[in-house]
């Protein structure tokens, strides 16, 4: 089983989207992909309804995931861990013990930017188009990790 996990702030926006797109992508069998965020102000909430809206909108079911924090052990769980934007990618390399940790993390926007460290834009505070940019970001970079990996 490879094992990917999908890192945003909150765990309710852009991760959870992210998640339900690369488990689209991808054969159960043979991957795993979770979702989880730095802060912890979402544990236990279900994804925001503009996401959940634009997934739907896309054939997606994203609607029975539950926000919950990262923690060091997702390190020992996970292969590859895709953060959304550098925030995210500080806050979780704050975390790590060692450099097996740090190499497995990367920006998600590397895979469609190499190298460029784009943040994808934290789409919470605006409207239902910046959930639309969001969703096209992910699945051309959700596009690449499949095929990189399958
Ligand atoms: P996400 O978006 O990190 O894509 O889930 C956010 C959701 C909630 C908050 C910030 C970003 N918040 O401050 O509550």
């Amino acid at each position: 089983m490879i094992k990917i996990l999908m890192v945003c702030l909150g765990n309710i926006c852009r991760s959870p989207l992210a998640e339900g797109i690369l488990k689209s992508k991808l054969p159960s069998h043979k991957f795993t992909v979770d979702s989880a965020g730095t802060a912890n102000y979402h544990v236990g909430s279900s994804p925001d309804k503009r996401s959940i809206a634009v997934a739907r909108k896309y054939g997606l079911d994203i609607s029975n995931l539950s926000g919950r924090q990262f923690s060091a052990a997702d390190f020992d769980t996970f292969d590859y861990i895709y953060v959304m934007d550098s925030s995210n990618y500080n806050n979780v390399i704050a975390l790590a013990r060692h450099d097996d940790d740090k190499g497995k993390v990367k920006f998600i926007l590397n895979e469609v930017y190499p190298n460029q460290n784009y943040d994808v834009p934290d789409p919470y505070y605006g409207g239902d188009e910046g959930f639309e940019n969001v969703y096209k970001m992910l699945d051309e970079a959700c596009s690449n990790i499949a095929k990189s990996l399958i």
